[in-house]
């Protein structure tokens, strides 16, 4: 059966780029393949200056992900600094990436350009490496995300591929798994950035708890252009074809096909608000309800990362022993 992880950190709330990004996907994978789902809360360290943030904010994130629908007999969702061999392994890992390798990652250019004023810890730049750890462990053979990870599963194979190389086959090398609709979802007041939870701009970032009409208001005020012409065009209209691909994802119509439909950006910003509203709905009252009970929540995450400890502390062995490392 295929192995499938993907990991998502407790930075923040979680925003609709996320979800058809990647947990809509984590979602229908589930029921076909072997699932693992990490709330990487080492990897928001990189970030965090704060003590008792990060702890609250894996919970809130675990009942998002039971929220959204990932079954916890079905799919095992555990939390990363439950499982040793992450950290353990990242540090293997760093020792299997180069120094000019780590240099070339967007995502650590743009993140620490946009914290220039502010401290960039040597974690956010060896980040990848333990991202890397995070997906070998498991002996992964795909990985869902969004389009801004597909560099990070680049350097992870390359990663695996040196290590087999050096050490002998040890490592499964993995694929990463992009959505064709969603894969990209763009801040809805700056539509040539992808929508972040680092964006400046509340207003151009839709959460999966904003109410109704926090929702109809930021697809009103979204940025479009000069033009009144709906056309699929993400170079030449970004703004129109972010509501058009959100729309898309949401319906599972081809943008091409929605924007033959409107001869105006009003109707498809207040339909796309709407598609959306009711697409959190339901994910919203399943939220409340299970934040309620943290006892269980926390339950369920210690029963996953059991699980989970077994599959990685096999793979961590195995990848010491072929090093050659005398064991303990
Ligand atoms: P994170 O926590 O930033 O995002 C979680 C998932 O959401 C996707 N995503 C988006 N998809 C479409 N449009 C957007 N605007 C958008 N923003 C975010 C991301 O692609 C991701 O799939 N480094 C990872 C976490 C990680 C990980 C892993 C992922 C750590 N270890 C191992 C996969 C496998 C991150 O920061 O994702």
């Amino acid at each position: 059966m295929t192995r499938v992880l993907s990991c998502i950190q407790p930075t923040g709330d979680v925003h609709l780029g996320n979800y058809l990004g990647a947990l809509r996907n984590w979602v229908i994978g589930q029921h076909e393949c072997d699932a693992f789902h990490g709330i990487v809360d080492l990897h928001s360290l990189t970030v965090t200056t704060e003590p008792g943030v990060v702890g609250e904010n894996t919970l809130k994130l675990a009942a998002m992900l039971f929220a959204v629908g990932l079954d916890p007999d079905v799919a095992t969702v555990f939390v990363q600094s439950h499982v040793p061999e992450h950290p353990q392994l990242g540090w293997i890992m760093e020792c299997t990436v180069s120094f000019g390798e780590l240099s070339r990652m967007t995502q650590f250019k743009d993140k620490s350009a946009k914290r220039e004023a502010e401290f960039i810890s040597a974690g956010l730049f060896t980040y990848p490496a333990l991202q890397a750890a995070d997906i070998v462990l498991y002996d992964t053979d795909e990985v869902p995300v969004g389009e801004d990870q597909r560099q990070h599963i680049e350097i992870t194979r390359d990663i695996a591929e040196r290590f087999n190389a050096r050490f002998g086959e040890t490592f499964v090398v993995p694929r990463p798994v992009i959505p064709r609709a969603g894969a990209r979802v763009m801040d809805l007041q700056d539509p040539t950035s992808k929508m972040s939870k680092s964006s400046t701009t509340e207003s151009g970032l839709v959460y999966l708890l904003d109410d109704p009409a926090a929702v109809l208001k930021k697809f009103k005020r979204a940025v479009t252009d000069s033009e009144n012409e709906v056309r699929f065009d993400r170079a030449a209209k970004p703004g129109v074809s972010n509501l058009l691909e959100i729309l898309s994802a949401v319906t599972g119509e081809t943008p091409e096909h929605l924007a033959s439909r409107y001869s105006q950006y009003g109707p498809l910003k207040t339909d796309t608000g709407e598609a959306v509203v009711e697409l959190l709905r339901p994910i919203q009252t399943r939220y409340h309800e299970l934040l309620g009970d943290r006892e269980e929540l926390t339950r369920l995450l210690r029963k996953g990362s059991e699980r989970a400890r077994t599959v990685a502390a096999a793979t961590y062995q195995r990848a010491c022993d072929a090093i050659g490392l005398i064991r303990a």
